[in-house]
């Protein structure tokens, strides 16, 4: 089959190479040209592990190829899709749309055969008839198609959870769409991975449900941990209690320093809109969101107490600032509220990440980028592991501590326990939803 993928953001570049891993042949269009020509280099603008890899794979096998011309991409597509970025819209938190109808406008004047256009973006529900309404507005005698296939990915693990999903969601109206879709999912229906094939609004929901009840269950288990804090308890125990209960599960269960990314506040603050805009609101949504916010603050009070009440002249080293582990992706990140207030409150902030730096620098400006933990600790007072890295989890603790001004760490992520540091020399040692040392 051939396939036209509008947009080579995140999602539409991932989706893009997987399918023509899958033997479709795909064209990815963008607007920036210097993404194209970057790609045409065999260059991925992002991190993501096994991204370049199966690019290049393609590139070389004929199957996958960029370009700035939609009309190039439409001749002969049997299916376009709409994966261009659907930001928070300034002011009133609704999903700005204007790239997804000026994606359908360009296609209604480049198709000439019956097309289905699906969109991957994620879009209020209702959207797709509004793109349909639109292309058929622009181009009356189009014969096409509309289908709502909304991603999952996580980032870290996309390729993985594009080849291997827990399931591939459908909207369509008609047969015709429906088996357009399966023949472009195929392969996973081969394996036997589940194809929920449903109506427009239905798809379309089944997404902002999905991301708004995941950032539900982490706010809950930060709410609980904050609950341990005060009454004792240990918030891992409770998760891993919790989550042997099949009906609950056990993963979104860590405790941390809040939400972020590319996708949770930005589907839960859209869906608590769309609730306000029918009348039917999403209270345990914005709920959600607000107590993400004090998570937040809650940690730089942690980070507070940890420096005997102020940062003011205190140096702090924080291992990780991106959104969370195998990504660069700094987007709502813990990191953008937790480190300015610590600069704020006058500390000399030394941060390490393994990708993260380079997009953070600009975000995070007045901190100092070391490329190895050693070197940040050294002289410090505070060490905070703010991002999971795998590069944070086996640390040789008794080296740091030895190095540090005063050895104390705010490990956010729960990634040490209170022995750890102790044994390693550290005077104090503070995480989430679990007893500090010294216990006050
Ligand atoms: C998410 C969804 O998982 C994916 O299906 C969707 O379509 C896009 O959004 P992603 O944003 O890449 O993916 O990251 P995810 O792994 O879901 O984590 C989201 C946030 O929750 C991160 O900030 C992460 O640190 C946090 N989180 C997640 C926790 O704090 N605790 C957990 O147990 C799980």
């Amino acid at each position: 089959m051939r396939i036209a993928m509008i947009g080579t953001g995140y999602v539409g570049l991932v989706s893009g190479v997987c399918f023509s891993d899958f033997g479709h042949d795909v064209i990815c269009v963008d607007k920036d040209a210097s993404k194209i020509e970057r790609l045409e280099n065999g260059e991925v603008p992002i991190y993501e592990p096994g991204l370049e890899a199966l690019l290049t794979k393609n590139v070389e096998a004929g199957r996958l190829s960029f370009t700035l011309d939609l009309a190039e991409a439409m001749e002969g597509a049997e299916a376009v899709f709409i994966a261009v970025g659907t930001p928070t819209r300034r002011g009133d938190g609704h999903a700005d749309l204007v790239y997804v109808m000026a994606a359908a406008e360009e296609i209604a004047k480049t198709a000439k055969d019956y097309v289905v256009v699906a969109t991957k973006s994620t879009v209020p529900v209702g959207t797709n008839r509004k793109v349909a309404e639109a292309i058929r507005a622009a181009n009356p005698d189009l014969k096409f198609d509309i289908a709502s296939n909304p991603e999952f990915l996580r980032e870290g693990a996309a390729i993985d959870d594009f080849m291997k999903p827990d399931r591939v969601v459908v909207g369509v109206e008609n047969d015709r769409a429906a088996q357009v879709m399966a023949d472009i999912y195929r392969p996973l229906f081969l394996r036997e991975f589940p194809i929920v094939t449903t109506d427009l609004e239905s798809a379309e929901m089944i997404k902002y449900a999905a991301n708004a009840f995941l950032a539900t269950k982490v706010t809950f288990i930060n709410e609980i941990a904050a609950l341990c804090e005060k009454t004792g308890g240990d918030v891992r125990e409770v998760a891993r209690g919790m989550g042997l209960d099949g009906r609950i599960g056990n993963k979104f269960l860590h405790a941390g320093p809040g939400f972020g990314g590319s996708c949770f506040p930005k589907d839960t603050t859209a869906l608590a809109r769309i609730g306000q805009e029918h009348a039917s609101p999403m209270m345990i949504t914005e709920a959600v969101i607000q107590v993400n916010d004090t998570v937040k603050r809650r940690m730089i009070e942690k980070l507070r107490d940890m420096c005997d009440g102020s940062f003011n002249g205190k140096k702090v080293a924080v291992f990780g600032v991106t959104f969370k582990p195998n990504t660069d992706d700094m987007r709502d990140a813990p990191s953008l509220t937790i480190v300015p207030a610590l600069v704020g409150g006058g500390a000399e902030v030394h941060a390490v990440d393994p990708q993260g730096h380079r997009e953070a620098e600009g975000l995070l400006p007045h901190v100092k980028w070391n490329s190895d933990v050693y070197d940040a600790a050294k002289d410090a007072d505070l060490v905070v592991i703010l991002t999971q890295w795998n590069e944070f989890r086996a640390l040789d603790l008794g080296r740091i501590a030895k190095s540090m001004c005063t050895p104390r760490m705010a490990d956010l992520r729960n990634v040490y326990n209170a022995d750890d540091a102790k044994a390693a020399g550290f005077e104090a040692y503070t995480s989430v939803g679990r007893r500090p040392f010294p216990d006050e």
